[in-house]
């Protein structure tokens, strides 16, 4: 059938921190052959392209994209299949709901995914993290669509990652993951669901946000730093630093990706001025 396709279509629709610019074509693929072709047929002529998913930690400029984006949604990215101790999903499904698959099947340790809010495809690009797991503690392997235009399934050892870092899906895309949990009662997943939730409430922010601006220094906390640079509730435009925790910044209405960026440097001057330490930035620019 036919794909789904937009032009000009405006990022801020897209992405949780509600601001950004239109992207000149947006595609919605639907099987993994469709992913392929696309993307042979977009490189073939050069034009660039981009994969985004659910738009949770990314800034996009109020210039908006050039070039073709491409939105992996419904059909095979959207299916979730169980198979003992394995959950393998495909790049458009949500972290969350890995978290209540795991938990209706008896799987353990997958409950901070919970509190992720993006995609599958996502959070494998960053190796996305909370409570002290990463999305690759958990990864069994990837099937990619590769810069050559094949698509191949390499297992986690095949796979180099870092702190909110995998280098190798700026060029292959993620299209499905295999997880692995581990066996657990179904009372204790649910009560650790349920204490996730709680903290998330009473630490960060229910306003738009694109979830932590930041990676953590090594230093100390990002989130503390700005709080101790005294920067929470400081605002540029209707941007402004979460007063529930300094790494995120929440757009108050009718932000732009100028006032959000603005923002950003002005804390990453501060904390160079007077702390020394060099912030860098989490969500994608
Ligand atoms: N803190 C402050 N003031 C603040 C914010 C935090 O003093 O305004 C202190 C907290 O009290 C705590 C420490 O800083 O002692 C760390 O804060 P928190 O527990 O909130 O964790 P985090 O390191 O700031 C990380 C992830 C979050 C994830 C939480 C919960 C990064 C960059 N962030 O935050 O992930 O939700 O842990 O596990 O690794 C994201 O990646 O987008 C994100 C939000």
């Amino acid at each position: 059938g036919e794909m789904k396709h937009k032009l000009y279509e405006p990022m801020r629709r897209h992405t949780t921190m509600l601001v950004g610019g239109p992207a000149q074509f947006w595609l919605e693929p639907t099987t993994f052959v469709q992913f392929q072709k696309l993307t042979n047929y977009l490189r073939e002529r050069s034009i660039p392209l981009r994969v985004i998913g659910r738009g949770s930690n990314l800034l996009v400029r109020d210039g908006g994209i050039r070039g073709a984006v491409i939105h992996p949604k419904g059909g095979e990215f959207s299916e979730v299949t169980v198979d003992g101790n394995l959950i393998s999903a495909g790049s458009g499904v949500r972290f969350k709901k890995i978290t209540s698959v795991a938990e209706a099947n008896g799987l353990g340790d997958m409950e901070w995914m919970e509190g992720v809010p993006g995609n599958v495809g996502g959070g494998l690009r960053m190796n996305a993290g909370a409570m002290g797991w990463e999305t690759f503690d958990h990864v069994v392997s990837v099937t990619f669509l590769d810069e050559d235009g094949e698509i191949r399934t390499r297992t986690r050892d095949e796979i180099k990652t870092f702190y909110r870092n995998v280098p190798e899906i700026r060029r292959n895309f993620a299209l499905q993951a295999t997880f692995r949990g581990s066996p657990a009662d179904t009372s204790s997943i649910h009560q650790r669901i349920a204490e996730s939730k709680q903290k998330r409430r009473e630490s960060q922010p229910i306003a738009a946000s694109a979830g932590c601006i930041f990676k953590n220094p090594a230093e100390i906390p990002a989130g503390k730093l700005v709080d101790e640079l005294g920067m929470k509730e400081a605002s540029q435009g209707n941007a402004q630093v979460s007063a529930a925790h300094g790494n995120f910044i929440i757009n108050r209405g009718k932000a732009t990706a100028s006032d959000v960026l603005e923002l950003i440097s002005r804390i990453q001057d501060k904390a160079k001025t007077q702390r020394n330490i060099d912030l860098e930035t989490e969500v994608q620019i």
